[in-house]
């Protein structure tokens, strides 16, 4: 483990598929979905919902039965499809693989990496709020969330294959997101400045919290969570993810340590320290670490334990992505999402959701109690917050 092994990461690389399987999409958004005996519509994309275009029509790829596309509509051996009132269906863009193949590798490695699997539309919208990629050349608005900017965004959040993985590694349907996601946009690395440390993502955040518990770790959990997940890391790879283009550092599979990273790989909490690249490098780059390259469009699914750190950029290109925290319902948001849900739900940008993507988005991002009263949303108390820091002398 030397720090002075620099950019001698093992890559693993995803090319861009040849053939992306289909979704067929109902007015509603839901996914017609096929158990080998009923047709459904689903919001939730396993199995059941994946389709393979053929001349003429779709083949359901798990039990090979076929359906002809007439118009918007889908003819099976029984006539014409129709559920619960919806007969037409759009063919939408679906992932390479199977949801069961990718479930399978999430949770025998702690990683996964959906490649290609948002629509080339969505990616579109994404690079155009970001400003790069094939809008290089725009200027970010920074007055407007990016939320509002583009139906992208919340399109993005709402991608239903990385939910059902998301809620089936963490074994609860109820799932939130810990943040309100935002654009990160990196840019060329000018050989000075601080560079992120190794760490466990939010809610662990071992190595990366500042403050050490009773246990000495510096971190929010204070021990091992076991087979009980606390939160999983879903990156979107707006910008094509490359080493020399800064793609996040990994060490594939720790998430199975249950801890934090060594501390002689150089933790976060001491690399934000002003100074600190001057004084002592780069944090550990050597080939225990891993890159995942892949396309832009693709999600990178991550257990919030697995160390990793920022890639460093070495291009001229700006690299953006959409980090967000995923957490179980019980586990407390990172920040709070209520104001820009409501932004959202405001906007003109929600009318351009899907019922699908609307009823998706609102259950990621509202945090809520439910008790005996009722169901009471959570969200931020200004008044309160000016009362706590007075007593901390902040005002
Ligand atoms: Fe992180």
């Amino acid at each position: 483990m030397n720090n002075e092994e620099h950019f001698a990461e093992t890559v693993t690389r995803f090319e861009r598929p040849a053939e992306q399987l289909r979704l067929l999409c109902a007015g509603t958004g839901d996914y017609l979905s096929f158990d080998g005996d009923q047709f459904s519509i689903s919001g939730s994309v396993d199995d059941h919902a994946i389709w393979r275009d053929v001349p003429g029509g779709y083949r359901h790829v798990e039990t090979g039965i076929e359906l002809e596309r007439s118009g918007k509509t889908l003819v099976g051996e029984r006539g014409t499809i129709t559920v619960e009132g919806e007969k037409d269906f759009v063919d939408t863009h679906g992932p390479e693989r199977l949801p069961s193949e990718y479930l399978d590798h999430f949770r025998a490695h702690g990683w996964v990496c959906l490649t290609s699997i948002l629509d080339p539309e969505i990616v579109r919208g994404l690079e155009e709020v970001a400003c790069t990629d094939r809008y290089a050349d725009r200027t970010f608005d920074g007055t407007v969330s990016p939320l509002v900017q583009s139906a992208a965004l919340a399109r993005c959040a709402a991608e239903p294959l990385s939910l059902w993985l998301i809620r089936q590694y963490m074994q609860i349907d109820e799932i939130r997101l810990a943040h309100v996601p935002g654009i990160a946009v990196l840019d060329r690395d000018d050989g000075q400045r601080n560079v992120q440390g190794w760490h466990s993502d939010f809610p662990y955040l071992w190595g990366i919290s500042g403050r050490r518990n009773a246990n000495g770790i510096d971190g929010r959990v204070p021990t091992a969570s076991g087979a009980t997940v606390l939160g999983i890391q879903r990156n979107v790879c707006v910008s094509d993810f490359t080493k020399v283009g800064g793609a996040t550092a990994f060490k594939l599979g720790s998430h199975a340590h249950d801890s934090g990273p060594p501390r002689e790989w150089g933790h976060g909490t001491l690399h934000y320290q002003p100074g600190h690249r001057a004084k002592h490098g780069l944090p550990y780059s050597g080939s225990e670490a891993d890159i995942v390259e892949a396309p832009g469009g693709s999600i990178i699914l991550y257990d919030a334990r697995t160390w990793h750190r920022a890639g460093v950029n070495r291009t001229d290109d700006r690299r953006a992505a959409i980090l967000q925290a995923m957490t179980p319902m019980y586990v407390m948001p990172f920040a709070d999402t209520s104001g820009a849900w409501k932004e959202l739900r405001k906007s003109a940008v929600f009318d351009e959701l899907t019922a699908r993507e609307q009823r998706e988005v609102q259950s990621l991002m509202v945090h809520y109690i439910a008790g005996p009263a009722g169901i009471t949303a959570i969200t931020t108390d200004p008044e309160l917050s000016s009362m706590l820091a007075e007593q901390r002398g902040e005002r």
